[in-house]
């Protein structure tokens, strides 16, 4: 199987830099190990992972010219794939000037060198390509440090390894102090002091989380978060809800960063829509601190759309993984543990199933096809909802001559009473939570 990847110019930055390519697009080539070709849906999941690999590469920037699944029946330490498919693999890049090729399967540091060797070009895993992606999209402070503690850690791993086989290769115990072997000890080294120092401004930055979080709180409108796996939508959702074609695009994480836009609901409500990272399937472990961090953005978040992708054969283990990441996120604190009392379940794709009223929606999930529109004028009411749900009455006397006091529960929040006395205005109104926090500290 072959595919064509567009190419994205000013996305293929940190590998670039870091590979000292020049910036004429990177030809690559992804290939799947795959692990479970006896799985009863084999053929389908294997392709839906093959096309989130090839997704990912394309989202820093690679131009995909060949991709292929290889049914792994045994891992041959030397190169994890069989000769015959490395030399299938060989063959098939042969004359494509492919610069890299992409394995989407964890690789030991010797086998990655020894697949360099054979196909004469960089090779690249599934940790380094996710590594890539994050270190592009993490936008808060704590999400690039928590990238580049991952990529240190993943390095050091790799140097510590590749050492061990040095020694082994020359059949001794370290102890000859050879030059690169002092070199390796130095890198060691090195990368072992600045990851004590990114632990520490890590905590650091932990302990102010609280305080940014105030401060950005000042966002006016309640904030609606978009998250889900990778390719289930979101983005294509966010362009068809907020009417705008800026963020159209064909590959995976073309959004920059954590995107916000503005977007009125029926009831005159204005909310902020916010797009994440999206998830993606067996996250390594070393990775998930990581990524916890690039959806930081969940924590502001009045409503959660979890985009589902209705038509994905792995479609309710994705669900458990999203619910699982946010759990764990409320266990340690980085999100309200009430967060699934501000969720909605969208379930998108619904043309692919023959349209919304096909798919069984339940406990107040909302199908729609994000392509067609089908389904979102039903999502945006169920928004709206959800945000009116979340808010509390309260009841104020204004000072007679405080307009803006005034003005601004009229501009936050729902005045459902009023009584204009001698010496002051009495309000009852509803508003979000965080909304009558900040209107108290006004006074
Ligand atoms: P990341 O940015 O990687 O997290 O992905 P995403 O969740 O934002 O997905 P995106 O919007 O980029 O969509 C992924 C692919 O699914 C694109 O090829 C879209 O055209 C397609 N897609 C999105 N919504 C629908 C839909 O309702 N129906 C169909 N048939 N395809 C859709």
């Amino acid at each position: 199987m072959a595919a064509e990847t567009g190419t994205n110019g000013h996305r293929a930055g940190a590998l670039d830099r870091r590979a000292g390519f020049s910036h004429a697009p990177i030809r690559a080539a992804v290939i799947l190990p795959w692990e479970r070709p006896d799985r009863h849906d084999a053929p389908r999941a294997a392709d839906a992972r093959l096309a989130e690999a090839v997704g990912l590469a394309a989202a820093i920037g690679l131009v995909v010219v060949h991709s292929a699944t290889l049914p792994l029946r045994a891992r041959r330490p030397s190169t994890l794939l069989g000769e015959g498919q490395v030399d299938l693999i060989n063959r098939a890049i042969a004359g494509q000037s492919v610069t890299i090729v992409i394995v989407d399967a964890a690789l030991t540091p010797v086998q990655q060198r020894n697949l360099e060797r054979a196909w004469g070009c960089k090779v690249i895993d599934r940790t380094g390509l996710i590594l890539e992606i994050f270190g592009e999209r993490a936008a808060t402070r704590e999400g690039a440090l928590q990238v580049e503690l991952a990529h240190l850690d993943y390095q050091r791993s790799r140097l510590v390894r590749s050492w061990t086989h040095l020694e082994r290769q020359r059949g001794g115990f370290g102890f000859l102090g050879g030059p690169g072997e002092t070199q390796i000890e130095a890198d060691r080294r090195l990368i072992g002091e600045r990851i004590a120092r990114l632990r520490k401004e890590l905590e650091q930055v932990r302990r102010t989380r609280g305080l940014h979080r105030t401060a950005r709180r000042r966002v006016p409108f309640p904030v609606v978060a978009l998250v889900g796996y990778t390719n289930a939508g979101k983005s294509t959702l966010f362009n068809a809800m907020t009417g705008a074609g800026v963020y159209a695009k064909e590959q995976l994480f073309a959004t920059l960063d954590p995107t916000m836009r503005g977007l009125g609901l029926p009831s005159g409500r204005r909310v902020i829509l916010s797009d994440t990272v999206g998830f993606i399937s067996e996250l390594p472990t070393e990775l998930v601190a990581a990524f916890r961090a690039t959806l930081e953005e969940v924590a502001e978040a009045d409503a959660i759309l979890h985009v589902r992708d209705a038509a994905h054969p792995d479609t309710l283990t994705q669900r458990a993984d999203v619910i699982g990441v946010l759990d764990g996120m409320a266990r340690d604190g980085m999100i309200d543990p009430a967060w699934p009392g501000r969720l909605i379940e969208v379930l998108n794709k619904a043309d692919l199933l023959g349209g919304v009223d096909r798919v069984p929606a339940r406990n107040g999930a909302v199908a729609v096809s994000a392509i067609t529109g089908e389904g979102i004028p039903a999502l945006q009411a169920a928004i709206d909802t959800r945000i009116a749900e979340g808010m509390e009455l309260a009841d104020y006397a204004i000072a007679q001559g405080d307009g803006a006091r005034l003005a601004w529960l009229y501009e936050h929040g729902e005045v459902i009473g009023r009584q204009d006395a001698e010496d002051a205005i009495r309000v009852r109104v509803r508003l979000l939570p965080a909304d009558r926090a900040r209107f108290e500290r006004l006074a």
